[in-house]
């Protein structure tokens, strides 16, 4: 005989599950929020705030709010992200829009880990943001960009792990980054740095194809 009477939850019981989720929603957006509050949350961590690349060039690493960089810095920034990622959108269904871009980079949520050399040339950034992303508290990577004289260097993998160690010390459940599958370099690397494809990433069907995949790495300590 069938046990589904059984297993059918009651109005006692979906009330109760809809209290604990909003509970969750709730510690979840607390913990985003306290992050939030951190200008500079890569000073707890100054060792990490200088890198030596494999061919010995040194680098030096800083965080900041997107409301407190120059606009030259901005302009740098959004100078290397055209150049590293035009042809990607292009290539694919979202197309390349200018404003619209600049609009995501420089909202005033925004924050920037920036990489420079010791004459003061930026060659690297990332930009990041603590958000809730499907109710859950993450440190969401929008950008990792290099310039490509610096690239196979080790140094990409020194900033997620520095994106990482902000992430899990301020109690974000998951580092999430969205990548473009004809990336093939970066779905590359971020698969060496044990980024798994994300329960949210959208599957493919017959109806629908997607051009990109979302990937994350979950915060060992925690259970999401
Ligand atoms: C993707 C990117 C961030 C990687 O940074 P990086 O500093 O070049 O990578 P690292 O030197 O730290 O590489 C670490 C490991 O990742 C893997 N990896 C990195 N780049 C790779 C590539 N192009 N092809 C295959 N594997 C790669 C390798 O295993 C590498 O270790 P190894 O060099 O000892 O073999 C950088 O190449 C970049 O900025 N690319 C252009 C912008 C971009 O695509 N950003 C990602 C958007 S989602």
């Amino acid at each position: 005989m069938s046990n589904k009477k059984e297993t059918r939850l009651t109005a006692k019981d979906k009330r109760m599950i809809r209290k604990e989720r909003q509970k969750m929603t709730s510690i979840a957006w607390d913990a985003v929020q306290k992050a939030n509050e951190i200008d500079n949350p890569l000073s707890k961590f100054p060792a990490f705030t200088k890198f030596t690349c494999k061919n010995n060039d040194s680098v030096i690493l800083s965080s900041h709010l997107v409301t407190n960089l120059d606009k030259e810095i901005l302009e740098q920034i959004f100078h290397l992200e055209r150049t590293n990622m035009k042809k990607f959108y292009e290539e694919c269904e979202w197309g390349w829009h200018e404003k619209k871009k600049r609009s995501e980079m420089f909202d005033e949520r925004a924050r920037y880990l920036i990489v420079k050399t010791v004459d003061n040339k930026l060659v690297a950034f990332s930009h990041y943001r603590f958000d809730l992303d499907f109710d859950i508290e993450v440190l969401y990577c929008y950008e990792l960009q290099l310039s490509s004289e610096i690239r196979r260097q080790g140094l990409g993998k020194f900033m997620l792990q520095i994106l990482e160690l902000i992430a899990f010390s301020n109690r974000m459940k998951k580092v999430t980054l969205t990548v473009l599958k004809n990336n093939s370099a970066a779905l590359e690397f971020f698969k060496t740095m044990n980024y798994k494809i994300d329960e949210t990433s959208p599957v493919d069907s017959a109806l629908d194809t997607y051009d990109y995949v979302i990937m994350s790495k979950i915060n060992p300590r925690l259970n999401v």
